[in-house]
């Protein structure tokens, strides 16, 4: 599989965007059968593999994940039973939208969304989301996807969780139903503020197959209308 820059020249722009409030909420569509778009609003965890582990963390230390692993893969934390994991069967193309109000700019990921559980759970989806996810990613030597889920699912606010999705599961120590959704971006598009203008970075694969670039091009949103109209 080829392998991309787990820093992309995108990668900046967004996580400026994302440092400038202190909780990002974005929407995403998945694609039910029969070709039915379906959102909802999420809570963005981060780039995956960069949350560091809790100040008071009860992880021993020999369960943790070496510090340093760097990815522009987005995630979220949720709950295997919800809906969009159903629709994740289905399809896996996706598109995540980001709004940041302080800088009137959006963010747009298009991309494959997987899920990803404690011991693998998921099956092959899972297999081939844990592929992809490698492949965008720079991990520190002894990095471990058990123990990555198990820092996510310590630091989640229980109570949050309860308000934003059904309870999880009392399994220790990750419940059977905690996952990640995580997002494997294709094509990123930030969308100025003012002047109808839009940058479009799109993943591209060298000539020999193995490392991937991102190229960027600046768009105009509107086409001009004809002057029939
Ligand atoms: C502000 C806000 C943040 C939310 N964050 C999450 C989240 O991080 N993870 C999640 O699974 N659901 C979250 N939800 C709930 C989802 O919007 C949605 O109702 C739930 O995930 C079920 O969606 P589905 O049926 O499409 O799977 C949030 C809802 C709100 C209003």
């Amino acid at each position: 599989m080829a392998q991309y820059p787990p820093n992309p020249a995108w990668k900046p722009a967004l996580a400026s965007s994302l440092s400038s409030q202190p909780v990002t909420f974005f929407q995403l569509a998945t694609v039910s059968a029969p070709l039915t778009p379906h959102c909802r609003t999420l809570t963005l965890s981060g780039f995956f593999g960069e949350m560091p582990y809790a100040a008071a963390t009860a992880i021993a230390a020999d369960q943790q994940n070496p510090p340093g692993a760097e990815s522009d893969i987005l995630y979220v934390a949720s709950d295997g039973r919800s809906q969009k994991f159903a629709e994740l069967e289905v399809s896996q193309a996706v598109e995540a939208v980001f709004f940041f109000p302080g800088l009137w700019s959006q963010f747009r990921i298009r991309g494959s969304a997987f899920p990803i559980s404690a011991g693998g759970r998921c099956g092959q989806l899972e297999q081939r989301g844990r592929s992809a996810v490698a492949a965008h990613m720079l991990l520190p030597e002894g990095w471990d996807w058990e123990k990555e889920v198990l820092k996510v699912w310590e630091r989640q606010d229980k109570t949050m969780i309860k308000s934003k999705y059904p309870v999880s599961t009392a399994e220790k120590p990750v419940p059977d139903d905690f996952r990640l959704l995580v997002i494997v971006p294709e094509e990123v598009q930030q969308l100025l503020p003012g002047d109808n203008k839009a940058l479009t970075w799109t993943a591209t694969t060298a000539v020999n197959g193995t490392a991937v670039d991102w190229v960027c091009i600046e768009d105009v949103l509107l086409h001009k209308r004809s002057s029939k109209l």
